[in-house]
């Protein structure tokens, strides 16, 4: 079949960085080609390369069999190529229908913008893809999951004929991700060829028909996806064999850290549970179902209405993160994006910013043990950076979330929260995140693990507390927990057998 699409040994550095040597894809008409690899393989600077965002040191572009080099971004979406980029590109202060179309307002026969066809063509986007809101809507007031999907409405606009999807379905809920795959196939039944960037085993499986792995920003293979197993797949990715995904650590819990009793806040209701020290509690639930609201009570960035929590025998009111700081919980956001990174900071700064305190002494920075620390975080997780002074904003998605997460640990927690940590993480990453929880759940760390990957859940957890509606809908544990059960509790179908009493 004739690629619409082809780039053939491209090659980029950056200083410090080899990002592409010798990478290859092919798109082709009417079917999804996944682009997979480890973070920091090159997959996004790939997709900056080929819409123009980045210029290739070597290397060969055919669009539509002609050889061709797309001089920037309007280039290569006026030729006919749409990009989702991984981080969002909208602005928050214009509605939905304003960012969709910004730069291309239609104007009528007086010259002015024709706003009400603005608004209608982009209500039918948004119709289109499913979705409840309506396109006057202030971008800035949506979810990251809708504005995801706004994203997706503005590259549908352009009707393109190759359009890119670098981990389009990070954000987005089940509900969300089925719109998604649907328009994906109607997009591939009118001839679109499409690059599906994820680490979502399921997902490559379930929407995407070849695959293409990077390792290293080089082109491994390519490959019918059904001629390959999940297994396969991956250690073509990281170039070996990964068993036991979920290194689960038995031991016996140590005391009571924490107690919450009756929790209720805004999107919580009278939710009570206990975590021993060395112990790893899983939180579950639909997305919406107030996990990440019930973290943010407790650690104090939402405000309790009724409640108590004890932290090792003592009662802590927590009415701003501070406190929860000060009392040794940590959070680690979900939506590390908007409020947890720095992007104009170094890793360095970024990791050991909550942490500082352990690194003065009567008011001066320790450098030599921050920097010790920095480091050693950095080697632990395998982070792919040049130095600890790269700005964050450098580093590929992946390998930023891993800072998150080391700055989190870096403050010595005693309760640390972890709200999706894998969420973007390739699967050798996350085993290596795993092994670390592991390693912090044997030093007496309490953990809860809030995630929708039911896998994860049930690999990695304890005890298992499902969330329903605002409220608990039941805990399990890691006897009872089955991926039934849990998904029932979820959707409030709760047997009172399976509940522990
Ligand atoms: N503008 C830049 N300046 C310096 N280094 C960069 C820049 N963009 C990317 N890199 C580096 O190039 C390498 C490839 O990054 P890229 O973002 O393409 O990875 P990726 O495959 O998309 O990873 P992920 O799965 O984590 O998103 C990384 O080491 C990254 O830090
Ligand atoms: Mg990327």
């Amino acid at each position: 079949m004739q690629p619409l699409l082809q780039l053939q040994g491209i090659e980029k550095s950056f200083p410090g960085v080899k990002a592409l040597k010798n990478a290859s894809l092919a798109v082709y008409p009417g079917r999804v080609m996944a682009l997979v690899g480890e973070n920091g393989a090159g997959k996004s600077t790939m997709m900056k390369v080929l819409t123009g965002i980045y210029s290739r040191d070597a290397g060969s572009l055919r669009w539509l069999g002609e050889e061709t080099t797309f001089s920037g971004p309007k280039a290569s979406q006026e030729a006919g190529i749409g990009i989702i980029h991984q981080e969002l590109n909208l602005i928050p202060q214009l509605t939905v229908a304003e960012n969709i179309f910004l730069g291309r307002e239609f104007v009528n026969r007086f010259g002015r913008i024709d706003w009400k066809r603005m608004y209608a063509e982009a209500d039918a986007l948004l119709k289109r893809l499913n979705l409840r809101f309506n396109s006057h809507k202030l971008v800035g007031d949506l979810s990251i999951g809708d504005q995801q999907m706004v994203e997706i409405a503005k590259v549908l606009s352009f009707k393109s004929q190759v359009i890119i999807m670098d981990e389009p379905t990070d954000a987005l809920t089940d509900t969300e991700t089925l719109s998604l795959f649907r328009v994906i196939n109607e997009l591939k039944a009118q001839g679109c060829g499409i690059v599906y960037i994820s680490h979502r085993m399921k997902e490559i499986f379930e929407i995407c028909d070849d695959v293409t792995v990077f390792r290293d920003g080089q082109f491994i293979a390519e490959r019918p996806v059904k001629d390959l197993s999940e297994e396969s797949l991956i250690e073509m990715m990281v170039g070996r064999k990964l068993e036991d995904q979920y290194p689960r650590l038995d031991q016996t819990p140590g005391d009571v850290r924490l107690k919450v009793e009756n929790l209720s806040g805004p999107g919580v209701h009278d939710v009570s549970f206990t975590l021993r020290k060395g112990e790893i509690l899983g939180v579950s639930g639909l997305m919406g179902a107030g996990r990440t609201e019930l973290m943010k009570l407790l650690y104090g960035a939402l405000p309790r209405s009724k409640g108590r929590v004890w932290l090792d025998g003592r009662e802590v009111t927590t009415r701003a993160p501070q406190d929860g700081l000060a009392s040794g919980i940590v959070y680690i956001s979900e939506d590390r994006k908007r409020d947890g990174l720095v992007l104009g900071m170094s890793v360095k700064e970024n990791m050991s910013l909550t942490a500082l305190r352990y690194f003065s002494h009567g008011g001066a920075l320790k450098h030599a043990a921050e920097q010790l620390a920095v480091g050693d975080f950095i080697r632990l997780f395998n982070i792919k950076t040049p130095s600890m002074d790269q700005a964050i904003g450098l580093l590929s998605g992946g390998n930023q979330q891993k800072v998150a997460i080391a700055r989190g640990l870096m403050t010595r927690p005693n309760v640390l929260i972890l709200d999706e940590p894998t969420r973007g993480v390739d699967v050798g990453a996350k085993k290596e995140i795993y092994q670390l929880i592991n390693q912090f759940k044997a030093e007496g760390l309490s953990i809860i693990l809030v995630s929708s990957e039911m896998p994860e859940v049930l690999g990695m957890s304890d005890r298992i507390l499902v969330m329903h509606e605002g409220r608990s809908g039941g805990e399990f544990t890691r006897e009872q927990a089955t991926q039934e059960s849990l998904m029932a509790a979820a959707v409030g179908k709760q047997h009172s057998e399976d509940l522990v009493v």
